[in-house]
């Protein structure tokens, strides 16, 4: 097949090059010239300014020239391609709708192209990236604009998580393919013949709207789950004493039912998706003139969440901020990436400087440059200035008074001994992502540990405290802050 990919950002490029290892003909098009130009170049490195994936520059420099091509010029590839898909970004606006002026530019760009073409040849026009409910039909109004024959528009979403896009393209759950005619539906099988009738990944044939709600309903649901366990399992276990997170995680996951992904309790779920397709969601559902409170308190319980734990250091902990140093550890959404997208720490970072930190001392394995470049610059906001990044954690944690970890990179769990080691009570730990499991050696040490997911361990009175792992909540924890 000959295919066309439009955009080549998270979305398109590990497309674009998945499809290539399958012996395609696959041009990947960008109207940004030195993206595009990086690509050509076949290094990883060049590659993994823009999209950083495991296995992605492997398989781009494998199939690059041979069965993979990078263009700016679509008018040259249109000619003879079978299939077009959109991978192009739909920014969120500030009332939650969608932005669709890219993809729409895009769209009329290659109306105009294909209302030229001489080989009348079947296309069949994509939707990759989310887009909201009813695009594929929006699509075909601006292809019959232009005058556009023998078309067909279809929605093929993409289920990829961050970090693992390669590997979750090459090996799908499921691939949903919405489309109006057999013709289409023919195409469409040709593109992914290896997922038709396979074993474990399920190949679902449905209309084009049906498809598009599948990724909405699942974004949303996944965020449903992981707020449920933030808003019911975590309060639980922080309100009640002697319940313990990670049995109760166990015991309530073990029904072949009830998933374990998204029962680990955090700071907020972010990062580019989430957020976005809930609050898309409850805009078209409400232009529909449907209830969406679901939705509305699944959004909220979410974004309240990554800065829950900064009201509890403040009401349980009588932590005040005011003119404290705070080391902040994690920066990123989630581990293994350098995208701070709708991460908690953006939150964080607000509350704290709201309430009057001297200094917040960051660290971050991959996302300091991503932080001053684009979130934290003075230039937006001056109190900014007060954000010093930082090589180690255990660098960033000297002279400071308190630690909020924000991001659950695997290096956190050995915090335990590079704190006892660099700072001394009082001091307050708060942990966003559950990340240092010999919290009681803290403790015993004289550390206010704060978890999200458990009650306040007051340094003062672990001695005192019995139960397992000292984890008992005693009636009225006095924490070394309010001495
Ligand atoms: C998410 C979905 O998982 C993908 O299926 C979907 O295709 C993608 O959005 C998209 O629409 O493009 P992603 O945003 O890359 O993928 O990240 P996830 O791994 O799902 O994590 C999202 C957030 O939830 C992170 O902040 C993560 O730390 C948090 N999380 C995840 C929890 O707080 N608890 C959990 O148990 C799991």
């Amino acid at each position: 097949m000959k295919i066309v990919v439009i955009g080549t950002g998270f979305v398109g490029l590990p497309h674009a090059a998945v499809l290539s290892e399958y012996g395609h003909e696959v041009y990947a098009y960008d109207i940004d010239a030195a993206r595009i130009a990086a690509y050509q170049t076949g290094e990883a490195d060049a590659i993994e300014r823009y999209v950083n994936e495991p296995g992605l520059a492997d398989s781009v420099a494998e199939n690059i020239n041979r069965y993979l091509f990078f263009t700016t010029d679509i008018a040259n590839v249109v000619d003879g391609a079978d299939v077009f898909f959109f991978c192009i970004n739909t920014p969120p606006k500030r009332d939650g709708s969608t932005d669709m002026t890219y993809y729409l530019d895009a769209a009329h760009h290659l109306a105009g192209l294909l209302a030229q073409r001489q080989n009348l040849s079947r296309v069949v026009l994509v939707n990759k990236s989310t887009v909201p409910i009813g695009t594929a039909r929006l699509l075909e109004s601006v292809m019959a604009e232009h005058g556009v024959a023998n078309f067909g528009i279809a929605s093929n979403p993409e289920f990829l998580a961050q970090g693992n896009a390669i590997e979750g393209s090459r090996r799908p759950d499921r691939v949903v393919i919405g489309a109006d005619t057999a013709e289409d539906m023919h195409i469409l099988r040709r593109v992914y013949s290896q997922f038709v009738n396979h074993v474990r990944i399920r190949y679902l044939e449905t209309t084009p709207e049906t498809a598009e709600a599948i990724k909405y309903m699942s974004n949303t649901l996944l965020l449903t789950y992981i707020s449920f366990w933030n808003g019911v399992g975590a309060r639980l276990a922080e309100a009640m004493p002697n319940i313990r997170m990670e049995d109760l995680k166990i015991g309530v996951t073990a029904d072949a039912r009830i998933s374990t992904w998204g029962s680990y309790v955090s700071n907020g779920a972010g990062g580019s998706c989430f957020g976005k397709d809930i609050q898309s969601l409850i805009y078209q559902l409400n232009r529909a003139g449907r209830s969406t409170d679901l939705l509305q308190a699944v959004y909220n319980i979410n974004e309240y969440q990554k800065i829950y734990l900064i009201e509890r250091a403040i009401h349980e902990a009588h932590f005040s901020f005011n003119q404290k140093t705070v080391a902040l550890l994690g920066l990123s959404f989630k581990k293994r990436t350098n995208d701070m997208r709708d991460s908690a720490a953006l939150r964080v970072v607000e509350s704290l400087l709201a309430r009057g930190v001297r200094a917040i001392r960051a660290y971050d394995p991959l996302a300091v440059d991503e932080a001053r470049r684009n979130w934290f610059n003075p230039d937006k906001n001056y109190l900014f200035e007060r954000i010093s990044y930082h090589a180690t954690a255990q660098e960033a944690i000297s002279g400071s008074d308190a630690i909020y970890i924000s991001t659950d990179w695997e290096e956190f769990r050995g915090l335990a001994r590079t704190i006892q080691t660099t700072v001394t009570p009082p001091y307050l730990i708060m942990d966003g992502r559950r990340m240092i499991p010999d919290y009681d050696t803290l403790a015993t040490a004289g550390f206010d540990y704060l978890p999200v997911g458990g009650p306040l361990l007051c340094g003062r009175e672990a001695d005192a405290m019995s139960g397992e792992n000292g984890h008992r909540m005693t009636a009225r924890p006095v924490p070394s802050h309010a001495l």
